[in-house]
């Protein structure tokens, strides 16, 4: 059974650690992700993105397919399915198909515009035990070989987008999605440490997660982030492990091409980052 994310974020911000939102790009990264946090008894969160939706068949069939692997591999560790970087629109969709918690990133919106529509997603989703996330000040990212610095969101903006009932707020300090750049100028713990100030218990998320070093993590968590969201590192990790099998040759060993074979070894590295990432945010025994 799914669970909204509001529980097990409420329990983490008061106990000063962070649970992982990893997205989810087919059976094998569901798989191992539920296993690991199965196996390291930490609440987890899978993360659909609209693209990786739409790769997957459709809302449907990732609800499908998440709410019965569970069944079938006896997760009893809590697991919310949560919609990542949602258009208004998308996250009804999710809703009805059986998400259990959705982003509805209003980033790009007049802050007006990205308050009324949270407020209605809010009204909405309370109904039915859904959680919210919001996001407030866009998290920049590589997009077509250009990387866009992360936008550093205004902590009034913040505070007024909190106090629309949202289970949780994603804002910009600096963070972006993808690789960093050796530029980069490393997160904006000022601004963090106003936000939580203003937001009090609202438990922060930090997108972008892949390649954060550990110290910087663990500031932001002392200073109220408690969801991280991590994406390209398990998709690096399993690109690193395939690409060496088949340069191994295995793939052409016996019936080295079954796919259950040629995808194994980024399973299991996908499993060790996840494992990795677990540690490090300090949620391992608290499911
Ligand atoms: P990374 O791909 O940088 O890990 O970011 C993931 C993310 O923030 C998804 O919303």
């Amino acid at each position: 059974m799914l669970v909204s994310a509001k529980e097990m974020l409420k329990k983490a911000k008061a106990g000063q650690y962070a649970v992982g939102q990893f997205n989810i790009n087919n059976l094998e990264w569901t798989k191992a992700i539920l296993l690991t946090a199965q196996e390291c008894n930490s609440p987890v969160i899978l993360g659909v993105s609209e693209g990786a939706g739409k790769y997957m068949g459709g809302y449907n069939t990732v609800v499908g397919m998440v709410v019965n692997m569970i069944k079938d591999q006896n997760i009893t560790v809590p697991v919310a399915l949560h919609l990542d970087h949602g258009s208004f629109e998308h996250c009804y969709k999710c809703m009805e198909a059986g998400f259990s918690s959705v982003m509805f990133d209003g980033s790009h919106y007049a802050i007006e515009e990205n308050v009324a529509k949270t407020k209605q997603l809010v009204a909405d989703a309370n109904e039915k035990g859904i959680s919210v996330e919001a996001e407030v000040g866009s998290i920049g990212g590589e997009e077509d070989g250009v990387v866009g610095a992360g936008d550093i969101a205004d902590p009034k903006e913040c505070k007024a987008i909190a106090d629309l009932g949202i289970d949780f707020l994603a804002a910009g300090i600096g963070n972006i999605h993808g690789k960093y750049p050796s530029n980069w100028a490393g997160l904006s713990f000022d601004t963090l440490d106003e936000i939580q100030k203003l937001t009090g218990d609202m438990p922060l998320v930090l997108h972008g997660g892949t390649g954060i070093p550990i110290e910087m993590i663990k500031q932001a968590i002392s200073l109220g982030v408690a969801k991280i969201n991590v994406n390209t590192e398990c998709q690096l990790a399993f690109a690193d492990a395939t690409r060496k099998y088949i340069e191994a040759g295995k793939d052409l060993e016996g019936k080295g091409f079954d796919p259950r074979k040629l995808l194994a070894p980024g399973v299991s590295a996908i499993k060790e980052a996840v494992k990795e990432k677990m540690e490090i945010f300090g949620s391992i025994g608290k499911a």
